[in-house]
């Protein structure tokens, strides 16, 4: 039994596939803040299988641990957070409670039963502006905002737990840029009001539901002067988490470990191969760049392939049109 902290969100959802397909019993413990309860319906109706849903919030102390312990699970896949970089800006409090309290809320629970291998959701971000490519889990760690502070204490705060106590089992896997979906069709990124992120907007852009992309600066020190990123397909991330557990069930560690293509891609190339992929025009203008944003990220996927024996399969084209199609379904 794996006990997965929002798994019902955008990546959560795709390791409960993931996990389920592999022949694990899964308990996912969600509040909902940013995902729909339908979502687990969805997971049951590609894999045959619910996964066991608890509804609450990791900074509730009494019911996480109550809910751990019932699960009997092992290991915890610990998603649960916010991740929203400018609201993040607007709101820091949200995000050391949400991210930072939850995060130590979650490690007393599993403390008090017993249950010492975590994998968590780190971010790129850590790495702040990047001064050498690609990037190895060595580079410098900073924050550029509360939300990658937040993933920075945590970081810490793991890195403290382990050293304090060797049993634990910790794996901090390093997100670059999720995109995609299932290719059923049935899970993807829902974000609510406006997106953030480059390839739900353009993907909108794509359906008709916003006019035009803006592109953040074509003046960067980039080959077409836009911004540079490691897009990885959102169900190779998923599987990365089971490679990740495996590893932790043979290696008592606290490792860092980048999950991402070592691939970099314009936001033109994005969008263009958008187009490809739907079918559709992307229609764009050019605006001021974005304040925090770096020229170029990408990283140096070789750590994860000697530790974990993991590599990302999916191309830019499996990116765009798993992205298109549930950006086609009713819910997307
Ligand atoms: P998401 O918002 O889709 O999923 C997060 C889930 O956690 C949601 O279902 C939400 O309802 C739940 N949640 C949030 N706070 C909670 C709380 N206090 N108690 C219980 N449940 C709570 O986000 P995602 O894209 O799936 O990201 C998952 C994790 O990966 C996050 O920790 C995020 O910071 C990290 N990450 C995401 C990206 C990205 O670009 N999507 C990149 C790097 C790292
Ligand atoms: C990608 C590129 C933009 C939108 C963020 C977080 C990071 C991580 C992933 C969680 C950039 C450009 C975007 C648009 C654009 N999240 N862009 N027009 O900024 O690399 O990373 O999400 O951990 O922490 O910072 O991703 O998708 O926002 O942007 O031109 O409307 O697309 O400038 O070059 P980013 P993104």
């Amino acid at each position: 039994m794996i006990f997965v902290t929002g798994g019902a969100g955008y990546i959560g959802s795709h390791a409960c596939v993931e996990l389920i397909n592999a022949g694990l019993d899964v308990t996912v413990f969600d509040n909902f803040c940013n995902s729909q309860p339908d979502v687990l319906t969805r997971v049951a109706r590609i894999t045959g299988k619910a996964p066991t849903l608890v509804q609450g919030d990791i900074r509730d102390s009494a019911a996480l641990e109550a809910a751990l312990r019932a699960s009997g699970a092992r290991a915890v896949i610990h998603f649960a957070g916010l991740k929203a970089v400018g609201e993040s800006v607007q709101n820091p409090l949200a995000y050391y409670d949400n991210n930072v309290l939850g995060t130590l809320r979650l490690l007393q629970a599993m403390t008090k039963c017993d249950v010492k291998t975590l994998v968590f959701s780190s971010s790129a971000t850590v790495y702040g502006d990047p001064q050498r490519l690609p990037l190895t889990e060595d580079h410098p760690l900073s924050a550029t905002n509360p939300y990658g502070q937040s993933k920075l204490v945590i970081e810490e705060m793991l890195r403290d737990l382990h050293r304090s106590d060797p049993a634990w089992r910790i794996s901090i896997l390093r997100y670059f840029n999720p995109v995609g979906a299932h290719t059923s069709g049935l899970i993807g990124e829902d974000p609510q009001g406006t997106p953030n992120n480059l390839l739900p907007y353009v993907a909108q852009v794509a359906a008709g539901r916003r006019a035009f992309l803006n592109v953040w600066g074509n003046d960067y020190d980039t080959p077409d002067g836009t911004g540079v990123r490691d897009y990885i397909h959102v169900v190779d991330l998923a599987l990365g988490h089971l490679k990740a557990l495996q590893r932790l069930a043979l290696h008592a560690e606290c490792r860092a470990i980048n999950l991402g293509t070592g691939v970099g891609y314009s936001v033109l190339g994005m969008l263009r191969a958008f187009e490809q992929a739907s079918g559709k025009p992307v229609p764009y203008q050019v605006a001021p760049r974005r304040a925090g944003d770096i020229a170029a990220c990408y990283a140096d996927p070789s750590l994860a392939l000697s530790l974990l024996g993991w590599r990302a399969e999916r191309d830019l084209t499996a990116m765009c049109t798993d992205a298109w199609r549930w950006q086609s379904s009713e819910k997307g």
